[in-house]
């Protein structure tokens, strides 16, 4: 993998996060290229990276291995089509990281028969802490697979799933799923601060709390739950916080947020894509 020629198309903040990844997992700046149209992408790239960058895709995408297409998803289909007549399927690599667009309508607008992986990362990504799930389509072989892996785990954690589908449900979880604990820990910011807390020390209270919780579970042979038993004593603090939210029925609210999430993703796929 250490020897492949690497391109991204789009050398905006994901771009930038998974070169600095690679970068840092000592991968050989010299087999890196960014194209970017915006001027102040590439000199924001050229001070970071000693790679190459240019204005031209084309040249960016000549005679590399993978080819990772790092645009919003609303410039997939145009920059796909742009460069459809110029990949080489029998020896490139597409990986899209585009959230939401699916393999189908990739495949239509490139119109070959190019070795296709589809990532969902989440935001984490831009500090290394990202949670990917990839999906290939039935041209990528192993050895590619293989260089998709550690290209997004220079960001972060990756799994794989073989139903392209399951991406919707990985979209609701960890696509989205950032947002959710930002949300929580806002809310327990504020609570603190009603509290009489002063803001600094109920930023840091909180954090620290859900830095520390999630360290604690992954890091334990025990379930999610299994710890939530350990620190619930009867009749105790954590219990009087417990029973009331299961009485506001959170887990029935948190279960339909999460419906609500994997329902806008299919409705959007729709949408990015072409019936
Ligand atoms: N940021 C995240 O944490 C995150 C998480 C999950 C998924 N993603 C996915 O990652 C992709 C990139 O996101 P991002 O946050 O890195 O976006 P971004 O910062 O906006 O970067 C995209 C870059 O692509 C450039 N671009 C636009 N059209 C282009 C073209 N035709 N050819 C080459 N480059 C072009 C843009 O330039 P202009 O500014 O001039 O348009 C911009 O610099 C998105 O599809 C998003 O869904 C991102």
């Amino acid at each position: 993998m250490m020897n492949r020629k690497l391109a991204f198309v789009g050398g905006g903040s994901m771009a930038q996060s998974m070169i600095g990844g690679l970068l840092a997992n000592d991968y050989d700046p010299e087999l890196i290229r960014v194209s970017d149209p915006d001027a102040r992408q590439r000199e924001a790239l050229s001070r970071d990276f000693p790679v190459m960058i240019t204005e031209d895709n084309l040249a960016c995408i000549d005679s590399v291995d993978v080819i990772t297409t790092a645009v919003k998803p609303q410039n997939m289909k145009q920059v796909l089509i742009s460069l459809h007549q110029y990949l080489k399927p029998s020896s490139q690599l597409l990986i899209s990281i585009a959230a939401g667009i699916r393999t189908k309508d990739m495949m239509r607008w490139v119109d070959c028969d190019i070795p296709l992986i589809r990532v969902m990362p989440n935001t984490p990504a831009l500090i290394g802490y990202g949670a990917s799930v990839l999906f290939a389509n039935q041209n990528v072989r192993l050895s590619q697979k293989n260089m998709a892996q550690n290209i997004m785990q220079a960001v972060g954690e990756i799994a794989w799933v073989e139903n392209e589908d399951l991406l919707d449900a990985v979209t609701g979880i960890s696509g989205s799923g950032p947002a959710y604990f930002f949300r929580f820990i806002e809310i327990m910011i504020n609570a603190a601060q009603k509290n009489g807390l002063d803001p600094e020390l109920s930023k840091n209270l909180v954090l620290q709390t859900a830095l520390g919780a999630a360290q604690l579970a992954k890091n334990s042979n025990l379930s999610a739950g299994e710890l939530r038993e350990q620190v619930t004593s009867k009749r105790g603090t954590t219990e009087a916080a417990l029973n009331f939210m299961e009485n506001s029925r959170i887990e029935a609210v948190l279960e339909d947020a999460i419906s609500a999430a994997i329902a806008r993703s299919k409705e959007l796929a729709s949408e990015l894509g072409e019936k």
